[in-house]
C-alpha cells in the first residue's frame, strides 16, 4: 500500500531521556535532536519522555514547564498507580513534549539508578511508563501513523499497541517502529515480573517476550514492532551475528527484512565550534588554529595540566563501562605517557574504572587529568581543546563523541566497529588517504592495534601539513541529522505502509 511520498506525519517518539531535560549518554542527544529534525522537516511531532523531576528542575536550557490537567491511572500488578501529563515546548521547533510525572516512580535524580547501582522497581518503573504511552496517545486523541520506540525502556510499546489498544480502538493506522540503541541493555527481569506489563500470561515464550528463561523488554519491542532500526549500518550488521547480537541475534536474522542502520546525526546547533557559549575562543574550519590553541591553553589551565601547547593533548569524554574499551587504554598508558602527551578524561560509571583512572591521575601529575561526574559544559571544552579522542570501543552501536571531535577539529582514533567504522575514514600514510582522512582506525582489540594507531597519529602530529588537513576533512563533515531524519520518515512510510496493507487485507 503506497503512503504519499511527501505527506505530513503524525509522530510519537518515546524515549527514557532526552535532553535538555535528562541525559546520562548519546539516547538522550539522538531522542532530542531527532525530534528536532524531525519536526523542521515539516512532521507533527510530539516527544513523551519520564519526569524526573529533580533532574531538570534549574537546570540551562530546559522550556518551561506546564500542567496538562491529564491523569491517568494504571494498575500495575493490582496496585493502583496514578500519573499526570505535564506539557513543554521542545526549543527551537514545534514539537511538544509530555512528560509522564509519577512521583514514586519518577522523583529521582538520576533516570535509572545512583551510587548503589541500578534501582530494583526498574521493570517496574519503565512497565508503567511503556503503558502510560499509548494511554496518553489515547485519552489525548492523538491518533498518531507512528509511535517511535527507543531502548529496552519504551520495548513494551509495540506489543500493547498490537493487543489491548488493538481492542479499544484509535490507532488503526498507527505504525510501531523499534530503534536499538545498544544491544547490551535489554531489560531482562524475572519472569514474576511479567504481570507489571499488563499483557496476557500466555505471550510469555520464546516467540514474544521471553527470552532465555527471563522476561525480556528489548526482545519484546523487536517481536511485536513493524519496523526495527538501529544506530548505524555496520552495527545494524553486527547484531545479526551470534558475536553482536547479545543473545537476540536469532530474532533479528529472522526479522532481518525489517531492520534498517541508520547513522546518528548531531545537534550541529548545540555542537558549534564557532558559535560554542562554554569555550574560550570559537574557531571554524578556514581558520582553526589561532582558536583551537587558546581552547586547549585554557583547558590545560582549568584542569591543572602544565601549559605545554607542544604536548599533544589525547582525550576521552564517556561512560566508564566494560563497552568503551578502558582496559586498552589502561594497557598503554604507561607507554603513552612515556611519550610526553597529555590526557584528560572526563567520565563516570564502574568504580573499578573511576579508581583505576584516578590512580593514573595521581601518579602523573600535571599530565593527566581524571573528572569523575557528569558535565557537559567541560565535555564541550574538551572537545574544544585537545588534539586526539580515544574511542576504542570493544562494540559501539553509534558514538556521537567521535562526531562531536571532528566538528570541534580534534582528530579521533577508534576501532573499526559499530558506527565508529561508518563515520571516521582511516588515515594511512599516503597522499591518496590524506584527501579523506578524518581519523585513526584499527580493527583488532588489542593494545596492540590500538599502540600501532597512537603511533600513526603521533607521527602525523609532527608534520602540520598533514595534521592540517586531518582536521579540515573532520570539520567538514556534514553530521547534522538532516539526512539521517530523512532516513526515518523513509521507515516510518514504510512501516505505515504495512499497517494499512494489513488493514486492507482484513477487510477482504
Ligand atoms: P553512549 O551513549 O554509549 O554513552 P555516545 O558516544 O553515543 O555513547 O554518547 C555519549 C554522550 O554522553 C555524548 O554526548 C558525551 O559527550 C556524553 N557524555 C558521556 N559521559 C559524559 C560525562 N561524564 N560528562 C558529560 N557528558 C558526557
Ligand atoms: C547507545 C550507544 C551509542 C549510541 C547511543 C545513541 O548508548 O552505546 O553508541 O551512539 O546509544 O544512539
Amino acid at each position: 500500500m503506497s503512503i504519499q511520498q511527501n505527506s505530513r506525519l503524525r509522530i510519537v517518539l518515546a524515549s527514557s531521556e532526552a535532553v535538555p531535560f535528562s541525559k546520562t549518554g548519546g539516547l538522550a542527544d539522538v531522542a532530542g535532536a531527532l525530534t528536532g529534525a524531525l519536526s523542521h522537516a515539516g512532521h507533527e511531532v510530539t516527544l513523551i519522555i519520564p519526569d524526573y523531576t529533580p533532574l531538570r528542575q534549574g537546570k540551562a536550557g530546559v522550556p518551561e514547564v506546564h500542567d496538562t490537567g491529564l491523569q491517568f491511572t494504571i494498575d500495575m500488578n493490582g496496585r493502583p498507580m496514578t500519573g499526570s501529563v505535564h506539557w513543554a515546548l521542545y526549543p527551537q521547533t514545534d514539537a511538544r513534549v509530555l512528560l509522564v510525572k509519577q512521583p514514586v516512580y519518577f522523583d529521582r535524580g538520576q533516570p535509572y539508578g545512583d551510587v548503589a547501582g541500578a534501582y530494583g522497581d526498574n521493570s517496574e518503573r519503565f512497565c508503567f511508563f511503556s503503558r502510560a504511552v499509548p494511554e496518553i496517545c489515547r485519552r489525548m486523541v492523538l491518533r498518531p501513523d507512528i509511535l517511535h520506540c527507543n531502548d529496552w525502556q519504551t520495548g513494551l510499546i509495540p506489543a500493547l499497541l498490537n493487543t489491548h489498544y488493538a481492542k479499544l480502538g484509535g490507532f488503526e493506522r498507527t505504525a510501531s517502529v523499534m530503534t536499538i540503541h545498544n544491544m547490551a541493555y535489554q531489560g531482562a527481569f524475572g519472569k514474576s515480573d511479567m504481570p507489571l506489563t499488563g499483557m496476557h500470561p500466555g505471550f510469555y515464550n520464546p516467540s514474544h517476550m521471553e527470552a532465555w528463561g527471563h522476561l525480556n523488554l528489548l526482545k519484546t519491542g523487536l517481536a511485536f514492532a513493524d519496523q526495527l532500526t538501529t544506530v548505524s549500518p555496520t552495527y545494524a550488521s553486527e547484531i545479526c551475528t551470534q558475536e553482536g547480537g547479545c543473545g537476540l541475534d536469532g530474532l533479528l536474522r529472522w526479522r532481518k527484512s525489517a531492520l534498517t542502520g541508520i547513522l546518528n546525526g548531531i545537534d550541529t546547533h548545540v555542537w558549534n565550534p564557532a558559535t560554542d557559549p562554554v569555550l574560550q575562543a570559537g574557531f571554524s574550519v578556514d581558520n582553526w588554529q589561532d582558536g583551537k590553541a587558546r581552547c586547549k591553553a585554557h583547558l590545560q589551565q582549568r584542569l591543572g595540566l602544565a601549559d605545554n601547547p607542544a604536548a599533544p593533548l589525547f582525550a576521552m569524554v564517556s561512560r566508564l563501562v566494560d563497552q568503551k574499551g578502558l582496559d586498552l587504554i589502561a594497557a598503554i598508558a604507561g607507554s603513552l605517557l612515556a611519550r610526553q602527551v597529555q590526557l584528560v578524561f572526563l567520565g563516570t560509571g564502574d568504580r573499578y574504572y573511576e579508581h583505576l583512572l584516578q590512580e593514573t591521575a595521581q601518579r602523573y601529575p600535571g599530565q593527566v587529568s581524571v573528572t569523575i561526574g557528569f558535565d557537559e559544559s567541560l565535555a564541550h571544552q574538551i572537545e574544544a581543546g585537545a588534539d586526539l579522542f580515544l574511542m576504542p570501543s570493544r562494540f559501539e552501536p553509534c558514538g556521537l563523541n567521535q562526531m562531536y571531535s571532528q566538528r570541534y577539529g580534534t582528530v579521533p582514533i577508534v576501532r573499526q566497529v559499530g558506527g565508529l567504522a561508518d563515520s571516521v575514514i582511516h588515515y594511512d600514510g599516503t597522499a591518496d588517504s590524506l584527501k579523506t582522512a578524518t581519523g585513526f582506525v584499527f580493527a583488532n582489540y588489542s593494545a596492540a592495534g590500538l599502540s600501532a594507531a597512537v603511533d600513526q597519529a603521533l607521527t602525523a602530529w609532527q608534520d602540520s601539513t598533514v595534521w592540517n588537513r586531518l582536521v579540515q576533512n573532520g570539520m567538514r563533515c556534514d553530521w547534522s541529522w538532516d539526512r539521517s531524519a530523512g532516513k526515518y520518515v523513509e521507515v516510518y512510510r514504510r512501516a505505515l505502509g504495512q499497517v494499512l496493507q494489513r488493514r486492507a487485507e482484513n477487510r477482504l
